[in-house]
């Protein structure tokens, strides 16, 4: 079993909520073939997770990435574990923004595993930690990719 992070960016000519609508067929597939994942969204920014047989999970990816839904796909982690985090749960998906909104206070990540999801899985964790603090964004405030003023 294998344990896959990656970051990426909404394509602009998309908006979050046409995502909305399909998630529940993502679900659909994820739990088809054996997947569990976790896909956080915050601003116009994805963190996602996904957890399942190598060949799946893989398989999986390799779709994602020609999706023209996002952009700039950076993969953070792929490693081999013995168990998943989000065991029976295909797609647990968040939006960060809207959370802290209901919440009333930045998400924290005992928000996102209430239940120590990931306390055991240490990249995993640090991982969406950092992603909620901030990192692995692909945009900045004013909408403009980092990457792309860095070079100016
Ligand atoms: C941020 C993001 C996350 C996605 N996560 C999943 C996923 O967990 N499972 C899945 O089947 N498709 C996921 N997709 C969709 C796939 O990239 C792909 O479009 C889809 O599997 C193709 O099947 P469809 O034509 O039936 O939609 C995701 C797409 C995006 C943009």
């Amino acid at each position: 079993m294998i344990r896959l992070i990656y970051s990426s960016a909404l394509n602009p000519a998309y908006s979050p909520q046409s995502l909305l609508g399909l998630l529940a067929g993502y679900r659909a597939r994820n739990q088809r073939l054996g997947i569990n994942s976790l896909l956080l969204l915050m601003n116009k920014d994805f963190l996602q997770m996904l957890e399942g047989e190598e060949a799946a999970v893989d398989e999986l990816y390799d779709f994602i990435q020609r999706d023209k839904h996002h952009l700039q796909l950076t993969l953070l982690s792929r490693e081999t574990v013995s168990y998943p985090s989000f065991p029976g749960q295909p797609l647990v998906f968040i939006d960060t923004e809207e959370l802290a909104r209901k919440l009333g206070h930045p998400v924290h990540l005992s928000n996102i595993a209430p239940h120590g999801e990931l306390d055991h899985a240490e990249r995993a964790k640090r991982f969406v930690q950092e992603f909620i603090n901030g990192k692995w964004h692909h945009h900045l405030a004013n909408g403009l990719n980092p990457q792309v003023v860095h070079r100016r």
